[in-house]
This record gives structure tokens, sequence and C-alpha cells, in this order.
């Protein structure tokens, strides 16, 4: 090190942060963040700052200083559910419900996700990278530094290696870090009508062992659901995945109770997603092995569903509870997790600071990635928002507003305002 290399890359001062460590806000007034090599290196009061670093360093403390001037820095948002990669529109079916259709109607006739296959199909890797791609851009631009994508639109091995093809793509060109999932179990594709079994072996035999050996997956998820896959059917799958390594995570109790998450508790699933009609023993499955419950309020929202997700249950059994937006043209058309954050309060009686803490460091967790991401730590990824809020919970109270100032992504400014 020469004498006038500085300490840190970058040094964020005079912010309040809120740094959800264990899923509390655990708040410092007037912060500041150091962070190198995409790392935070120091995080603490302004004061001790000073104490610890301005005086006793011959070095300046670092290349860039920003004065926050008092506005929040927050955990980036860690989005852990979305099927984010689709071409075509499924307004028309919206329309559909508002007259009265409901989403399993509008599926059994062979709308519903097969609609979205056949115009994932019909699209080129390229325009599902450019239509997507703006949908990433919208993300950063609304306080998102970490994504799950789900495939799960292709149904074959073709597409669905082309759609983990354009989460890697997307991962690549943007700074914000996406999680790629295998989702082949998302729907029976209409070829393989009333040959469910014979499509699970597809999965099996054909196309996970492909997923495994390119590497472009770090989960594989199933729909467990009377219009999708029964339990005993993704019992098989989950059984295939964990053979060769690829830890698991279900749509489970969305629409209807199957027992699926209780499967899921079995083979030590990362998250269970949707739970809407979990029963009270499948939530003691959760808690025994740790399973995040992930809540899709969007999803909620655009079905009017009547009957919540068991939140009380999870709070008393200890299950995290994430929330995520659940993008995808049918049931979630939702961008934005401080708009999800809301949801969840008002539609599932969260808290803001457990909104908060489901929209970073459960969200993490839901991932497997509490380690490295979703709360402000010494050692972990540099991933935060600078907000200009009075408080963390304006994020879950104020509605179709992105008071965003700065979007810090792997210690560089990904979007500035
Ligand atoms: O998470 N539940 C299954 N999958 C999506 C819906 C996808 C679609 O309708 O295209 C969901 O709600
Ligand atoms: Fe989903």
């Amino acid at each position: 090190m020469t004498n006038t290399q500085a300490s840190w890359d970058i040094l964020f001062v005079h912010a309040d942060i809120a740094t959800m460590a264990q899923g509390n806000y655990n708040i410092i007034k007037d912060g500041a963040i150091g962070v190198a090599k995409g790392k935070i290196q120091w995080i603490g009061p302004f004061d001790r700052l000073k104490i610890d670093r301005f005086h006793s360093s011959p070095h300046p403390i670092a290349d860039e200083i920003i004065d926050c001037s008092g506005k929040w820095i927050l955990p980036g948002f860690v989005d852990c559910h979305t099927h984010l990669i689709w071409a075509g529109s499924r307004s028309n079916e919206f329309e559909m419900r508002l007259s009265g259709a409901s989403y399993k109607e509008i599926a059994k006739q062979g709308g519903g996700i097969a609609a979205t296959v056949g115009a994932v199909r019909r699209a080129s890797e390229d325009e599902l990278f450019s239509i997507a791609s703006r949908r990433i851009s919208h993300f950063i631009s609304r306080g998102t530094t970490c994504v799950e994508i789900k495939s799960g639109y292709g149904l074959n091995l073709e597409n669905e290696l082309k759609m983990l093809a354009v989460a890697e793509r997307l991962n690549q060109n943007f700074p914000l870090h996406v999680s790629p999932t295998f989702l082949g179990a998302h729907a029976l594709p209409p070829e393989y009508k009333g040959r469910a079994d014979d499509y699970v072996d597809l999965i099996i035999n054909t196309m996970l062992p492909k997923v495994k050996s390119q590497g472009i997956a770090c989960a594989m998820d199933v729909f467990c659901e009377s219009i999708a896959f029964s339990t005993n059917q993704t019992r098989r799958l989950f059984t295939a995945a964990t053979d060769i390594g690829l830890p698991v995570k279900l749509h489970a109790e969305q629409l209807s109770d199957s027992g699926g998450a209780a499967l899921a508790a079995q083979f030590n699933a990362l998250s269970c997603d949707h739970l809407e009609y979990l029963s009270p023993d499948g939530a003691k499955a959760m808690a025994h092995t740790g399973v995040t419950a992930v809540l899709l309020p969007g999803a909620f929202y655009m079905l009017k569903e009547t009957r919540k997700p068991p939140v009380e249950d999870f709070i008393r059994l200890g299950v995290p509870m994430a929330l995520a937006t659940d993008l995808n043209p049918g049931t979630s058309p939702v961008h934005d997790m401080a708009t999800v954050m809301n949801m969840g309060c008002v539609l599932f009686g969260l808290t803001c600071e457990q909104a908060l803490a489901g929209a970073t460091i459960n969200g993490a967790k839901a991932l497997g990635l509490d380690r490295r991401k979703g709360s402000l730590e010494t050692g972990k990824d540099a991933d935060f928002v600078v907000w200009d809020i009075e408080a963390p919970a304006d994020l879950s109270y104020q509605v179709g507003i992105t008071p965003v100032n700065k979007v810090v992504i792997a210690g560089k400014i990904a979007y500035n305002v």
C-alpha cells in the first residue's frame, strides 16, 4: 500500500441506518458505512468513525466520500420469488377475471400459464433478454439489488434452458445479483395433456441433469396444486433434485391445501411460497426444519383472495417470513417491493418492521444467501439503498412513490437520482 492509497473505495456518512441484522431495524443514528472490494468494511456511528479512523490513519480514508445529509440507508431489497422473464401480456385474462371468471377456470381453458408458454416458446433468446432487461432496470431503480428469477414458461428442454440462459445474461449484464431457479414443473405443457407422470419423467431424466451439468440454476421449484403437480409427483421431483445436490423450494398451498409444505419441509426446502391454505401442521413442519415462508400479497390482491396465510402461526412458531413480488403476467404484475411491503402490512397484518425484514434479510434467507446479503453488517455485500425518507416505515406507508436517492450494489452506485 502506498502512502496515497485510501483505506476504502467509498464512504457514506451522515445517514441514519437500519441494519436489519437479526431482522430488526437496529438503527444507527448519524451513521457511516465504509466499503472496499464490494463489501462493507466498517459500519457504525459517525462519531466513532472519527475516533477510529479520521485521526489515526496516515492515508485518505476513502477515494470518494458521500454525505447523505440525514437520509436513510437500508439494505437493498432481495426479491426472492419472481417469474420475471416472459413475453406477451395477459391483461385480457385480468379483464376476464373482472367479469367473473376464476384463475382456475382460465387455466383449464388453456389460458393462464399455458398462454405465456406459447409466447415464450415463440420468442427468441434475444427478444426475451431485451424485454426482461427493461424489467430489471426498473427493479434496480426501485431499490432491488438481488432478484430470484424462475424458468417455467418454456416447459420443454430447449425453452427451459433458453429462459435460464436469459437469467444468466441478465446476471452478467446488470449489477444486481440474479439467483436463477429451475421451474420446469410449473404447469403441464399442452403436448403432455393427460400424461403428467410422463412429463415428470422428462423433467427428472432429461431436464434436471442438463440444468445441473450446465450449472445454470441455484434451486428447483415445483407448483404443487390441483391445477399443476400432485404431492406424489412433487416428491419424485424433490428426490431427483436432492440426489444431484440441487436445493428445493415449493409453490405450496396457494389455492388449496394439498400438504405440499409439510412435504417440502421433509426435503429441507429453502422456502415454501404463497401458503394461503397452509394447515397448522404444515406450519409446524416448516418451523421444525427451518423453512422460510415467502408471502406473495401481490397475487393474493390480484386474485381477490380472502384467505390469508397464517401469519400469526409463523410468528408464534418462529418461521421467518419473506415478502416478494411474484412478478408474473398472470397473477402478480407487480414490479415494486415497496408496494409489496404495503400490501404485506395492509392485507396480511405485518408490522412495517416485519415487512422490511421480509423484503431484505428474510428474502436473502429464502435464497440461502443470508450470510452475504439482506442486512448491513461488516463483511457482507455492500448492497444498499439511500432513501429520501423520514423513517423506515415510510416505505411501507407511502404508495406509488419511489423515494430512492441512490442504489448501491457491490459497493458501486448502480442508480443515482
Ligand atoms: O406464482 N402459482 C404459479 N405461478 C405463478 C402464476 C404464473 C402465471 O399465472 O403465469 C404464481 O402465482
Ligand atoms: Fe410464483
